[in-house]
């Protein structure tokens, strides 16, 4: 865990590759227990469609449930447009055990504050509840203070939406003010929250000592 904190901080005796220190490769790869995050790809579009059609997922998201599998791709171009700028990390979440993907997670708005970043994410409803969003935002968030290094992550959570907003709890994230939002025609609330490096720093030495049980 420690040497992914600090991977491309020339750790002592060993020297990254490049492609391994550049966190906007195509060949990235984030490895946890149960998920694996490698950077979203055009080719991703029919495992997305298998979940972007479920109005579950999309609830509390500002789209509507895909129709088609073509319907996902402006959003996949994007992200690798996007990616290719340096301006976000779309990552997929494969799980580690079958490599199958189910989900996303995205470190978006890289360069409209220098060294700040917002975290989004959404997951297949079949895998809801086992713990693999916090596991796979957690891999994202330490990529931004990391490798990035990234000095505050924000993100937005609709007030109802229990389960995102107990996932940004868990990462340490802080409520931070809100605003209203237009989603799927309603007027809805949505709570700010941020962390900023050192609190993650602080978090990140916590569960690495002995006592650290997060
Ligand atoms: C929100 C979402 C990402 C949660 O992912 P997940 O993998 O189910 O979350 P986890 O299993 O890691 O659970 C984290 C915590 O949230 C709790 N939780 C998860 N879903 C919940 C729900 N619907 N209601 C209440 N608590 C919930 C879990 O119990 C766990 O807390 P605990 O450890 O204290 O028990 C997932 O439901 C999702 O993708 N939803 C649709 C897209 C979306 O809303 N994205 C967020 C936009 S801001």
């Amino acid at each position: 865990m420690l040497s992914s904190l600090f991977r491309g901080t020339a750790l002592p005796g060993r020297q990254a590759a490049p492609s391994e220190r550049d966190p906007f490769a195509e060949t990235l790869r984030l490895v946890g227990e149960r998920v694996i995050l490698r950077p979203l790809m055009i080719e991703d579009a029919p495992a997305m469609f298998a979940y972007a059609r479920d109005s579950e997922v999309t609830r509390f998201l500002p789209w509507e449930p895909a129709a088609t599998v073509e319907s996902v791709l402006p959003f996949l171009q994007d992200q690798v447009s996007r990616r290719t700028r340096q301006e976000s990390l779309g990552m997929a979440i494969l799980l580690a055990e079958t490599g199958e993907m189910i989900g996303s997670t995205d470190l978006m708005d890289l360069r409209r504050i220098r060294g700040e970043g917002e975290i989004g994410y959404l997951l297949a409803q079949p895998y809801w509840g086992r713990g693999l969003m916090t596991e796979a935002a957690r891999m994202t968030l330490e990529c931004g203070f990391g490798r990035l290094k990234l000095t505050r992550v924000t993100a937005y959570a609709d007030a109802e939406n229990r389960g995102s907003r107990r996932v940004l709890e868990k990462l340490g994230m802080n409520p931070w003010g809100s605003e209203m939002r237009v989603v799927h025609g309603e007027d809805r609330l949505y709570i700010r929250y941020q962390i900023r490096r050192a609190t993650w720093l602080a978090e990140f030495r916590q569960r690495l000592s002995p006592q650290g049980t997060k």
